[in-house]
């Protein structure tokens, strides 16, 4: 594994992290979860990442993570980087949805409950709120730093101008953002309008989610749509509509040139991040443990030839 300090912090996080957005809920098995965590530690990633709603049902992954952190990680607390998040729709009511202090500081005391955990190491704002004033929202997570709830705060979903905005009133409260969670992937490049310039001047760090998109980014979908992908899944956030002729040509051209490398397309589209220094981690997810092996060797060659650069940027365009 490398690690990679995060923007100007005093904090490395693996160059690859481990969300559970997906497979770690109810409706998954739990030793197939369990055995994904379990090969990620031994693999020397650090950083596990959750949501307040991550399952389904929402709350589930949070309450597997504990009940396998309990039973396999006793003695390992101090080794691991867990996030959490709150800004999705939680519970019903006002106070269970955006970005209000009620909403974060009651949405963090629940998740620290279904984790079995007192603190969380990153707590972030999941997304941005039109309506409650960004102050309110980052003196909040100042607020959860201050009573020992979260050793440090980021930010999701937020687009440059508010990213902006939000580091200076964290500055100006005395706890610095740490990072920013942005969509990004060869399929999805908003980032590189603005935010990822924002975050390398202002020493804030980047973990893209979704680096495969949701799992497009990889040869599974060339012959069709296998049984067990996230598109046939009835609780997956892929659509059938996101495997389409278009995608699937530049998959299928991605593939070509990720096997010139001796890699698989998810190692090259993970490799294509890292390659950039801002960006302090990719944030994958794994619906098996040889997935998650896999993914794992993109470490192995992360560097591009201009030619290489050029031929892919003919193919995302
Ligand atoms: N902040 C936010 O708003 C936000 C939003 C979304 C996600 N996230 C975070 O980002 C994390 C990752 O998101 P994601 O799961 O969409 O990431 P992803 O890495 O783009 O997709 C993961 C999926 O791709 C497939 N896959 C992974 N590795 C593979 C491989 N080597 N070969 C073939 N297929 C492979 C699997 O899907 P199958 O089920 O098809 O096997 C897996 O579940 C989440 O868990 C969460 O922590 C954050």
């Amino acid at each position: 594994m490398q690690y990679r300090r995060c923007g100007n912090s005093g904090i490395k996080l693996s160059a690859i992290s481990l969300g559970l957005w997906h497979n770690f809920g109810h409706v998954d098995m739990l030793e197939n979860s369990r055995a994904i965590l379990k090969l990620a530690f031994d693999s020397g990633i650090t950083h596990f990442d959750l949501a307040n709603n991550y399952g389904p049902p929402p709350g589930s992954a949070e309450e597997n993570f504990g009940k396998i952190l309990k039973e396999d990680f006793a003695g390992y607390r101090d080794e691991m980087i867990i996030s959490s998040k709150a800004g999705y729709t939680m519970w019903d009511g006002p106070y269970g949805d955006w970005g209000s202090k009620k909403y974060l500081v009651s949405s963090l005391d629940q998740s620290l409950k279904r984790m079995g955990l007192d603190y969380v190491d990153i707590f972030y704002h999941h997304r941005p709120d039109p309506d409650t004033p960004l102050e309110e929202t980052m003196a909040a997570l100042d607020l959860i730093v201050r009573q020992g709830k979260a050793l440090y705060v980021g930010i999701s979903n937020y687009g440059a101008p508010e990213a902006a905005r939000a580091f200076e009133i964290l500055k100006g409260l005395g706890t610095p953002c740490l990072i920013h969670q942005p969509k990004y992937s060869m399929f999805e490049r908003w980032v590189e309008g603005g935010l990822m310039d924002l975050l390398g001047k202002e020493g804030v760090g980047c973990i893209p989610f979704s680096p495969l998109a949701q799992g497009l980014l990889t040869n599974k979908y060339l012959h069709g749509i296998p049984a067990d992908s996230r598109v046939a899944k009835p609780h997956g956030f892929l659509q059938e509509g996101d495997v389409n002729e278009n995608r699937i040509n530049q998959i299928s051209k991605l593939n070509d040139i990720a096997l010139t490398r001796n890699q698989s397309l998810a190692q090259m589209a993970l490799a294509w991040l890292l390659k950039d220094e801002r960006v302090t981690s990719v944030l994958i997810g794994a619906s098996k443990p040889s997935q998650l092996a896999d993914s794992l060797l993109c470490l192995d060659n992360i560097s591009f030839s201009e030619a290489e650069l050029n031929v892919i940027e003919t193919i995302l365009h």
